[in-house]
């Protein structure tokens, strides 16, 4: 079968699912203040472990897959993640990667590794207590580095993204770089995006990539590497190792996108910044699913990044 392009000749091969949109945290950059922290899966999933998989399936048969990356909300509070990633590769995707906020790593690290997981991005955007606390809204710091470390001793491959927000947490950028230079692992820095709540909000809280760099370079020498095709981050050599930025907004990386979004309720999205979800629930009843998925590729029409009105709990990036 052809692969589907879109307008733009980009073919899609990372599909990005966000299991859940419960999480365990409430990062201020993500949900406003008042909203509840979940512990829990929510009721109500709308696919069942093999329904995901026949979707996934159909997907891939008309996509061509070599990434899936699992998201949330937490991806951890989906209580069936190994059987979701071991029926993955039974597809014939190897390359299962995963992005969580940490706190339940420690324990599921190692089933995760054996069920066939290969990486790991946490989010960590402190490694002052108090600072970690006031962006999360969790006094779990420790619990996250366990994590951390655990994963690592299992041989995931892991990187850290820290969402750099000016008088937050600008004062953490040093003190995580030497975190992940000691750790022999990369962080990857991350401009503010104007995702729900913050959508449509003044950028006075941005700390720009331009920044970063010259905040970096006062302690390193710095060189910037060739950019990957696709990748969400820029990488910049030192002595004692490599740092990324993701740089939603002073360059943005559309392009060269290749990402699919899948929620849990059943839509696709072609684009982050898309708020037009396209219901595909009816696929596993086999009805209309080319017209619909052509629609959603259709779709991914941006080439500029500019925000949503949804969050990371629902589309998770
Ligand atoms: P790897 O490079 O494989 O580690 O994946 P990744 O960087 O895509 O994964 P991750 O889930 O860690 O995403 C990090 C950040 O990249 C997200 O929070 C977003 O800021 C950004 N990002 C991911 N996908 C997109 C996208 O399609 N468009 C834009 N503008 N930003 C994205
Ligand atoms: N801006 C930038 N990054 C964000 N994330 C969540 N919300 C935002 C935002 N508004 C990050 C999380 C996680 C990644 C998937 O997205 O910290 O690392
Ligand atoms: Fe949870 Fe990630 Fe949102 Fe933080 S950014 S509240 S960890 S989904």
């Amino acid at each position: 079968m052809e692969k589907i392009q879109d307008q733009f000749g980009r073919s899609f091969r990372t599909l990005r699912i966000s299991l859940i949109n419960t999480c365990n945290f409430a990062c201020t950059y993500c949900v406003c203040s008042d909203a509840p922290i979940k512990q829990e899966e929510p009721e109500g999933l709308i696919f069942s472990v093999d329904q995901l998989l026949q979707v996934i399936k159909e997907l891939h048969q008309r996509l061509g897959l070599r990434t899936i990356r699992l998201t949330g909300g937490e991806p951890l509070l989906y209580k069936q993640l190994s059987p979701l990633i071991q029926g993955i590769i039974r597809l014939g995707i190897k390359d299962i990667k995963l992005t969580t906020n940490g706190l339940l790593l420690g324990r599921m690290a190692a089933e995760l590794r054996s069920s066939g997981l290969l990486s790991v991005n946490v989010s960590l955007d402190a490694m002052d207590p108090a600072v970690f606390f006031k962006i999360t809204r969790r006094d779990r710091l420790s619990q996250v580095l366990d994590g951390i470390k655990a994963a690592k001793a299992v041989g995931l491959n892991v990187k850290l993204n820290a969402v750099i927000i000016r008088r937050q947490n600008e004062c953490q950028v040093l003190p995580l770089l030497r975190f992940a230079f000691q750790q022999k692992i990369k962080v990857r820095f991350l401009e503010l995006m104007p995702m729900g709540h913050l959508f449509g909000t003044e950028k006075s809280d941005l700390f720009s990539q331009q920044e970063l760099l010259a905040l970096i370079s006062e302690h390193y020498t710095i060189t910037k590497q060739p950019k990957e095709n696709a990748a969400t981050a820029t990488y910049w050599k030192t002595s004692e190792g490599e740092f990324g930025i993701i740089a939603n907004e002073s360059e943005p990386f559309c392009g060269d996108c290749d990402r699919l979004r899948l929620d849990m309720k059943g839509n696709i999205y072609g684009c982050l910044s898309s708020n037009q979800p396209i219901p595909i629930r009816d696929l596993t009843q086999g009805v209309h699913f080319d017209r619909q998925l052509e629609k959603a590729l259709r779709q991914k029409q941006t080439l500029k990044f500019t925000g949503s009105n949804l969050s990371m709990l629902d589309i998770g990036g």
